[in-house]
This record gives structure tokens, sequence and C-alpha cells, in this order.
């Protein structure tokens, strides 16, 4: 169904809203309004999304220019009340619509949340009016990656507006994310894009973002790690541009001006005025990224630090980081499927080099260990996955080719070696 049941669905909402101000709760108009909108929706049959961003209204990726008078009042309320996204699911029921409208009409401030709509604000950063960009960005991919680039740019030349942009930014990015995976989603299938800096940026921006989300952390929380991870490579702007593409190995000159980039991402957000109260993990995450969860990575340290001491998001930015840097075409190799990048990043965590429980949840994130899911043994075997146990997939229950369950949770069963490709694993 095209375009029309979308405005239609728009004009009954906007019905619904009218007849609910008219008439009390239950009258026939109502109930009728609130039927038709919901036969448009279903025929529309894709979630429909609202965005408010400064002047703009945005429905899905077209900016409205002149609101149609059947549902300006009932923006204008929704925009009064300070939602600047909502989400309304496609199979949201008469009574759905009904109760979310009871809420606006009642003028209740509250951000609306049921299993079929969701409001919220975007809570962007009023010092700077939102670009046109930023309006793109808000929808889709390619407008962030072109705003990434404009932020990190800024934060290269040490200028603390880039500061209030990155969070802007983010709070963009995991707005998006709260009401949907269409952001995370082509980053799951496969980036290559000629920029591999900014877009490596947005990736491990967005995945660190959603990880963050599934360990449900704080929001506060969410957006200064995924703030930390969009910048975590800025040191890299040191590092001549022959080294970063080298289309084979480093000598060990190389190697060690390519292991100054976390030292000097560091210290380059440092020099940013107002960096650590803006966000004190941005230097701590550029830094810390390629430690290792067992500080066998870089930079190298003295004497090991205990291993609490290594912030919790710099191991959580790195699974990140190396997902997406495997996912991606590099001047030296190809792309990784999915399941050749899970492999790596179960035999990381198995050795300790990556954080094993924030590997398990970014697995059940990709939905990479799911049951159905061909896996190889470290015995040598090969079964299904028939069961995950919650929170903890690397240890799932594994039926073998004998019919034997075998639970892999038991300390003397054999661990994951190998992720097999299967159908929905092959590159675009
Ligand atoms: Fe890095």
């Amino acid at each position: 169904m095209g375009q029309d049941a979308l405005d239609y669905f728009l004009c009954n909402l906007g019905a619904l809203f009218r007849m609910r101000r008219i008439y009390p709760p239950g009258a026939k108009q109502i109930l009728q309004s609130a039927k038709q909108a919901s036969q448009k929706l279903a025929a529309w049959g894709r979630p429909v999304r609202i965005t408010f961003l400064g002047n703009d209204t945005i429905v899905e990726d077209r900016r409205i220019e002149n609101i149609p008078i059947s549902y300006s009042a009932l923006f204008q309320s929704l925009q009064q009340l300070g939602f600047e996204s909502i989400q309304i699911e496609p199979d949201a029921r008469e009574d759905d619509l009904t109760l979310w409208i009871e809420t606006v009409v009642a003028k209740e401030r509250t951000p609306y949340r049921s299993l079929k709509i969701i409001t919220g604000s975007l809570k962007l950063e009023r010092k700077v009016t939102p670009s046109s960009v930023l309006t793109r960005a808000v929808t889709g991919y390619l407008g962030f990656l072109a705003e990434a680039q404009g932020v990190l740019s800024d934060l290269e030349s040490k200028k603390p507006e880039g500061l209030v942009r990155a969070r802007e930014v983010v709070c963009a990015i995991v707005a998006r994310l709260a009401v949907g995976r269409e952001l995370f989603e082509p980053i799951r299938e496969m980036k290559n894009f000629d920029d591999y800096t900014f877009t490596h940026a947005l990736n491990v921006c967005v995945l660190s973002s959603a990880l963050a989300r599934a360990l449900r952390l704080p929001d506060e929380m969410v957006n200064a790690i995924s703030m930390a991870a969009l910048c975590h490579d800025l040191g890299k702007k040191e590092v001549p541009k022959e080294i970063l593409n080298r289309n084979g190995p480093l000598e060990p000159h190389e190697r060690l001006l390519m292991e100054r980039h976390p030292f000097c991402g560091a210290q380059l957000l440092l020099d940013i005025p107002g960096v650590e109260s803006a966000n004190p993990l941005l230097p701590v995450v550029a830094y810390q990224h390629h430690m290792g969860a067992n500080q066998s990575g870089y930079p190298k340290i003295q004497q090991r630090l205990p291993q609490h001491t290594l912030h919790f998001a710099s191991l959580l930015v790195a699974v990140a980081d190396v997902y997406d840097a495997l996912r991606t075409v590099r001047p030296y190799r190809q792309a990784l499927s999915v399941a050749k990048a899970a492999t790596i990043l179960i035999r990381e965590a198995l050795s300790g080099k990556l954080h094993k429980e924030y590997v398990s949840s970014f697995l059940l994130l990709l939905n990479v260990l799911a049951a159905g899911r061909r896996v190889v043994l470290s015995d040598g075997s090969s079964g299904i996955i028939v069961e995950t146990h919650t929170g903890y997939p690397l240890c799932p229950m594994v039926g073998d080719e004998h019919g034997r369950i075998r639970d892999l949770s038991d300390p003397s069963s054999p661990t994951i070696w190998e992720i097999v490709e299967d159908s929905t694993d092959v590159l675009q």
C-alpha cells in the first residue's frame, strides 16, 4: 500500500484527536475515527515515525512543508507537549490509538510508552539550532555519516563546539535506535564506503549504543558511551595515511606509529577545552580501547593494572570496534561474513582479550547464536544450537549428529569454536 494509506492514517488520527476534544469518551464519532485510523495504519503496514526537529516536521523520511489542517492541531499539541519522536506500530488497534490520544488531549507531558506507541524526546542541546544536516541525519544512516564527518573534523581541530555537536548527533542516534533497528540493520549487513575513518567511527558509535542499551545501562551512560565510541579513533589523524591503508604487513617502526593512536587520541581530546565536564569518558575510551580485557593489547604499560581499572566503557566499545573492523572491506583484505566475524569475537572472548559477557550480549543482539544455527565445537564435533541460556549465549545447548543434547555451560564441555555460515550471512 502506498503513500495514500499513510496520508489517510494521519488524517484519521487528526480526526480522532478532534473528535475526542469535542465528544466524551466512548462517543460513536470517536470509535469511528479510531477504527478508520487503525484500518489505514494496517494498510500502510509499517511503523509510522513522526519527528519534530526545530521547525521541521518529518514523517518517515519526508519533511512536511505545510501540515494539512486535518492533523495540524494534533501535531501542534504533540510539539507543545515536548514530544520530538513518535513511533506507532502498524498493528496498533483502535483501543491503542484512542488511549494514546486520550493522554494527548489531557495534555499529559510524560512520554507515552505502550507496546504499540512510543513517544519521547531527542534531548538535543538547544545551544545550537539543529542544522538541516542534522534534520536529515535523523532520517537515516547517510545523514548521520555526513554529520559525524563534521563533528570529527571539528574535534580534530580541537574546537569545543565539536563536543556540543557530538552530543547532538549521539542523542539523535540513540533516539533513533530506541524506536527501531533501521539504523542498526545496514551495519549488520555490511558497510563498504570509501571513507573508512568516518564510517568506522559512526558504525562503532551505533553498535556501542545498541550494545549499551541491550545491557540496560542508564540513558545518560548510553549517551556518554556512544559519544566516546564516536571519538575513539581520533588519534589516527596522527598516523600517516600510507600506514593506515598499507596493503601488507607493517614494519616494526610503522607498527609503533600505528600503536600510538590511542595515546594521541586521548591527548588530542584532553586538549579540547571543557572535554572533561562534557564527557570524561572521551579520553579514557580513546586511550584504552585497544588494551584488551586481559591487557594483552596496547598501549603497553609497565605494570598490569588490576582488571577493574580498565573502564567498562572501553571494553564495551572494543567489542563493537573489533566487529566493525572485521566486517569492513580494507585495502589488505575482504570484509568477513557475520559468521566469521562472530567466530573471531568468540575466540577473542575465550582468550580473554575481549570481555566475555559483552561479546555474549553483542552476539545475542546480532541474533548470531540463535536456535537453529550450526556450530563447530572445540573437540572437532559439530551440532546445531537448540537453545541459548539467557544472557550467556556463548554456552548454549547444542544437539549433535547422534541426537545427543550437550549443555556447553557444563565446564567439562567443549566450547564453540566456529559459527558456520548460513544463508542469512551472505554478503551483499
Ligand atoms: Fe583504534
